[in-house]
């Protein structure tokens, strides 16, 4: 088993919740789906927000699919920049060429381009989400992705009716001037409001307005074993993987811990203090991790004091894993295992590590392909709390990622696909 112990900074927003379903059978079916991503005017809060939209839905239609269907969803891209969407918490099983994590596992469908995204949905059920994966566009680009069991058995009585609930957030901020303003270092912009499916609630009027929240981040990068994540601008990590072309591009030596350890959760660390001050520089790197096919990887999140900060909801693409403990303060690598849980540990595509707490969690690298892992919060991610592991080809055509599908499109030098 390998085991990676992480100690990373800081928080996550934008969860989803929603309920399970009514039973399905019968053939696999392909299930397919057109999405015009566009601009969109929606007033709240007594102003005109210019936000970003799927089919003129807030949220976006759902996919509504049943284990081992095969999904084919048209991209049609009408904004002005870049686009991705993400499937997330589907698996992916050899298909990591559909995973829509912009530059790791390709590069954004340029404005007026359009992208076919296809895969299959196999050994999954449940409610899970996709949404956009670049800039901040998650916020309105988004909806819910129901699974349902091939044999229509749920381990539970079958409802009657189930509505997907989705919760976001409001931005009055043009969310790419708000991937603008985190890029440059500005960390104090928040959402106005909760959405619940898109709504705000009665409980909102104009002349209420929320103030604007504002926190105080004097840090601005994030890490994780002390490196921060520089994301490519112009290739894809998994593209460049597959043609091995990765020289300048990212190295394979990611720390298996924190190369200093210290007191993660120690109080005195919350800034301004002289501990902080010398824990604040660290750098910026593409730093991934290597697997080969069929390792139990073991991880230990630790969350840090550094800012004081919320809990980090830690997300690892193409992967469930097994959530075998949590706890606070610090991981002790002697005690701790004696807590984890291996009669039925929560499965999972994302913990969420508790405030200067930690979180330890396993699985097997039977997916091969580059994996994005990452904190769900966009500015930490922006500030770098990164990273991705490659899984290497297993012994077998089965047990390996087959070459790109015909409808993927490459990166172009300047960042986006060849149209
Ligand atoms: C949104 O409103 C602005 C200002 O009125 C207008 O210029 C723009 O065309 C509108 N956009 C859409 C997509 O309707
Ligand atoms: C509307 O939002 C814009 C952009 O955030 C802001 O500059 C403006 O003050 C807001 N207007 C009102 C009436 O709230
Ligand atoms: C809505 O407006 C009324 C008066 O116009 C005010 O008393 C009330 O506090 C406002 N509600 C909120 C949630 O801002
Ligand atoms: C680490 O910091 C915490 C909180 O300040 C403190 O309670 C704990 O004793 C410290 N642990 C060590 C080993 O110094
Ligand atoms: C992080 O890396 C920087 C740059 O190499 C180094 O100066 C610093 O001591 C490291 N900090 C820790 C906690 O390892
Ligand atoms: C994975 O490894 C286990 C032993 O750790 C072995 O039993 C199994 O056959 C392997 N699976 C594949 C697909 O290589
Ligand atoms: C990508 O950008 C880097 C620096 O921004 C540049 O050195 C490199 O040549 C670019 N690569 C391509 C393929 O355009």
């Amino acid at each position: 088993m390998e085991k990676l112990s992480m100690a990373t900074t800081i928080l996550c927003a934008v969860a989803l919740a929603a309920l399970a379903a009514a039973a399905t059978g019968g053939e696999a079916a392909v299930v397919e789906h057109t999405f015009v991503v566009h601009e969109m005017n929606q007033t709240h809060l007594c102003n005109t927000t210019k936000i970003y939209v799927v089919n003129g839905q807030l949220p976006g239609p759902t996919i509504d699919v049943t284990d081992g269907d095969t999904v084919v969803v048209h991209v049609q891209n009408r904004l002005p920049h870049g686009l991705t969407i993400h499937w997330h918490g589907v698996r992916q099983m050899r298909s990591c060429w559909s995973d829509g994590a912009g530059f790791v596992t390709e590069c954004p469908v340029p404005p007026g381009g359009e992208r076919v995204y296809r895969f299959s949905v196999t050994g999954q059920v449940g409610t899970l989400w996709w949404h956009a994966h670049v800039t901040c566009l998650r916020a309105t680009v988004a909806g819910a992705f129901v699974i349902r069991p091939r044999d229509g058995r749920y381990p539970f009585p079958t409802p009657a009716k189930d509505v997907p609930i989705i919760i976001g957030e409001w931005w009055q901020l043009d969310l790419v001037e708000l991937d603008r303003r985190m890029h440059d270092g500005n960390f104090d912009d928040n959402p106005l409001s909760a959405t619940i499916n898109g709504k705000l609630g009665d409980l909102s009027n104009c002349s209420g307005r929320p103030e604007r929240r504002r926190s105080p981040d004097t840090i601005v990068v994030a890490t994780m074993n002390n490196v921060s994540f520089r994301q490519p601008t112009n290739a894809s990590l998994l593209e460049r993987y597959y043609e091995r072309r990765t020289s300048g591009l990212y190295t394979e030596d990611l720390p298996d811990r924190p190369p200093r350890p210290y007191n993660y959760t120690d109080r005195d660390l919350i800034p301004p203090g002289p501990l902080e001050e010398a824990l604040e520089p660290t750098f910026k790197a593409t730093k991934l991790r290597r697997f080969r096919y069929n390792t139990s990887v073991e991880i230990i999140f630790q969350s840090t004091a550094l800012l004081q900060s919320d809990s980090n909801p830690m997300h690892l693409h193409g992967y469930d894993f097994f959530v075998l403990a949590m706890g606070l303060g610090n991981y002790d690598p002697k005690t701790d295992p004696n807590k984890f849980n291996y009669h039925n540990p929560p499965l999972r595509n994302t913990v969420q590590v508790p405030r200067t707490g930690w979180a330890a969690v396993r699985f097997v690298t039977d997916n091969p392909g580059m994996w994005y892992l990452h904190c769900h919060f966009e500015f930490h991610i922006i500030m770098g709390m990164a990273t991705a592991f490659i899984v290497e080809d297993g012994p077998t055509p089965d047990t390996s990622l087959p070459p790109p599908p015909p409808e993927f499109k490459t990166c172009g030098a300047n960042g986006l696909t060849h149209p």
